[in-house]
């Protein structure tokens, strides 16, 4: 499927993007471990997360759709959980595009009786593994990389038995930490991760949701296991990494004044703001959650005025902001400064090497980007000309490059577009509403 955009003059109106990803994913897997029934409201009905979802049905959790969303997909699901016993899968999972749901998922497997499988696509399946399978296996656990490339799945999980570790994480990495904690309920003692820098912390929260001990001391995150998580209700705030395109959009078409709502504001995620505001963007929030509320959210107005101005990422926003890496490229490209971009190689082993496909289809609007192993520094201030783009199959790079086309010459064509949908199911309509 190939998507259109070209220049616009602004943006008007009020737009809800969908669920998050990562909390969906969260909220599935945990539904689905808990004694109880969870009724989970704006669950991201994304190939990715429905993945997940139907992973944890494959071991035992029972999956109703209350509500389906028109032009988008099933929403409101109750989940019947396993209370922490899943059942033997009677055939291999799959995990589709999603690194989130494998490296989760990998740390409740490695820790059942009884063996089990996942495999996902092309992109999935040369993604590394070692990163959780090394702590995993200090837990006690057995587990395979049977792909083509070496540490990369499809995995084989042994049937297995874990026990507590404190394990140091080397890379800033919230999959990483979850997969352990999710073993870690399993295990009977304390389970403790060390971080090397803050992460976003859904898995912290939604353990408290449900009741399962999570405590926080500095960078190091501990549970205590045996766990059983209570079913408790939750509503999915929407996915402040999907807001980002419609900020960028925003902030760069002066005029422009556009409301995205009930967006998650949870600090470990807020950092794309921060640097919009230092690049100049003029932005209102207004918290609307509840002060309890597990997940912070509230209402964000962009409004455009002139020119971006360049800044430096600083080294302890990466992990915060590492998914709205290709669209600050792109508010960096339509600044008139340098955006610098440093201390991010975690950002080769995305769903493609976002350092490499960001910098590509930049250069192809006209762009001049300086490459490094850790980043990039976009420079700004040449005007972008529309150009026919793939996205590499990387949902996030699809989306960045049509913004970019809202604020270049000519038409821009993003080929093979049908990727937004692990993340973003329902962009084109939006898109759409924005075009002449
Ligand atoms: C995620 C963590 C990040 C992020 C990904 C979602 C999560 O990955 O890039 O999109 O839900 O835990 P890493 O943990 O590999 O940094």
């Amino acid at each position: 499927m190939n998507l259109y955009s070209r220049s616009i003059p602004s943006l008007q109106g009020v737009l809800t993007v969908p669920g998050d990803k990562s909390i969906s994913h969260r909220a599935a897997i945990l539904g689905g471990l808990a004694d109880g029934v969870t009724e989970v409201d704006n669950f991201l009905c994304s190939e990715d997360c429905l993945n997940t979802l139907r992973a944890m049905e494959q071991l035992g959790a029972r999956v109703e759709v209350l509500e389906s969303r028109e032009g988008c997909g099933p929403v409101r699901f109750r989940i019947t959980g396993v209370a922490m016993r899943p059942h033997s899968p009677s055939r291999p999972i799959d995990c589709g595009n999603s690194g989130t749901g494998m490296r989760l998922l990998a740390g409740m497997l490695a820790a059942c009786p009884f063996d089990s499988e996942m495999f996902g696509d092309a992109s999935l399946s040369s993604r590394p593994m070692g990163r959780i399978m090394s702590p995993l296996e200090q837990m006690g656990a057995r587990i395979e990389a049977r792909g083509s490339k070496p540490g990369c799945a499809p995995l084989f999980i042994h049937a297995g038995h874990v026990r507590p570790i404190s394990y140091t994480l080397p890379m800033a990495s919230a999959q990483v930490k979850s997969a352990i904690l999710l073993a870690g309920m399993f295990a009977e003692g304390t389970t403790t991760v060390i971080q090397p820098a803050v992460t976003r912390d859904h898995t912290e929260r939604l353990f408290r949701h449900f009741g399962v001990s999570c405590s926080v001391d500095g960078l190091a995150v501990s549970t205590e296991g045996p766990a059983l998580p209570r079913a408790h209700d939750l509503t999915v705030p929407a996915d402040i990494s999907s807001a980002a395109f419609w900020m960028v959009a925003a902030a760069t078409r002066p005029g422009s004044r556009l409301t995205l709502r009930q967006v998650g504001l949870n600090e470990t995620r807020c950092a794309v703001i921060s640097a919009l505001r230092r690049m100049g963007a003029h932005m209102d929030i207004v918290k609307t959650s509840p002060e309890d509320a597990g997940e912070p959210y509230g209402d964000i107005t962009i409004y455009g005025a002139g020119s971006l101005h360049g800044t430096a990422l600083l080294p302890e926003e990466i992990p915060n902001l590492i998914d709205e890496i290709p669209i600050l490229a792109v508010a960096g490209a339509l600044s008139d400064g340098d955006l610098v971009v440093r201390n991010a190689r975690e950002l080769r082993v995305k769903e493609t090497d976002r350092i490499a496909t960001t910098a590509a289809n930049l250069r192809a609007m006209g762009a001049t980007v300086e490459e490094f192993d850790d980043g990039m520094i976009v420079r700004g201030g040449t005007a972008l000309k529309g150009a026919e783009l793939p996205s590499y199959g990387d949902h996030r790079i699809a989306m960045s490059f049509l913004v970019a086309g809202f604020s270049a010459s000519g038409e821009t064509v993003l080929t093979d577009a049908g990727c937004i949908n692990t993340s973003y199911p329902g962009f084109d309509r939006d898109l759409s509403q924005f075009l002449p």
